[in-house]
């Protein structure tokens, strides 16, 4: 697939090559996915969904046996194992683009759609989830903020669009990036 072939198919409707979303924990990917997968009439796949599945355990248990290596490991294997199959709305772990390699295999792939929020906006929306055990405990702005700092480079190298999501919902969102990809 060349690089300038758009991702969607007017005339043969769905995908025609893979959507991936990526962002940083909470930007909204599973919600959005579910509507762009919706709209599109494509398949929508969860990453993290297949790594619990393949590992028979959650995030939090998969990262309290293992080192983090581990867990990417299987991010790896998880990515190779859905690019393989039907062209599919793919909702990445917030990490996957720490790899160059996953990067590179998305890139090949398909379109890399990062969905960018600011940490105030990340904040609000996991501070009362407990399942993101690299914010191990209670999520804080402070350790929000450092960390996407941290990833903001990787982010912007591996995408090929960037939506922001603040104070948007997820439609809106999945409307966005269809007329961006279209
Ligand atoms: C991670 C993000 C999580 C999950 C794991 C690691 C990360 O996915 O893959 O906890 O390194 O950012 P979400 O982005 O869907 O929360």
């Amino acid at each position: 697939m060349s690089r300038n072939d758009p991702a969607v198919d007017p005339a043969r409707g769905g995908l025609r090559a893979h959507l991936f979303l990526i962002g940083f924990m909470g930007a909204g990917k599973t919600t959005v996915a579910r509507h762009l997968a919706a709209l599109l009439g494509a398949a929508e796949i969860e990453l993290d969904e297949e790594i619990v599945r393949e590992c028979g355990k959650n995030i939090p248990e998969i990262f309290e046996a293992h080192e983090e290596a581990y867990f990417r490991d299987r991010e790896s294997e998880a990515l190779r194992s859905v690019i393989a199959r039907e062209p599919a709305v793919i909702s990445c772990g917030g990490g996957c683009v720490l790899r160059e390699e996953n990067v590179a295999a998305m890139r090949e792939s398909g379109t890399v759609v990062l969905l960018s929020a600011t940490a105030e906006t990340i904040y609000e929306r996991i501070k009362n989830q407990g399942n993101r055990p690299l914010l191990a405990g209670q999520p804080t702005r402070e350790k929000i903020a450092a960390m996407m700092e941290e990833r903001r480079a990787a982010y912007e190298k591996a995408c090929d669009v960037t939506v922001s999501t603040d104070g948007k919902s997820p439609g809106q969102i999945a409307e966005e990036i269809i007329g961006m990809i279209r």
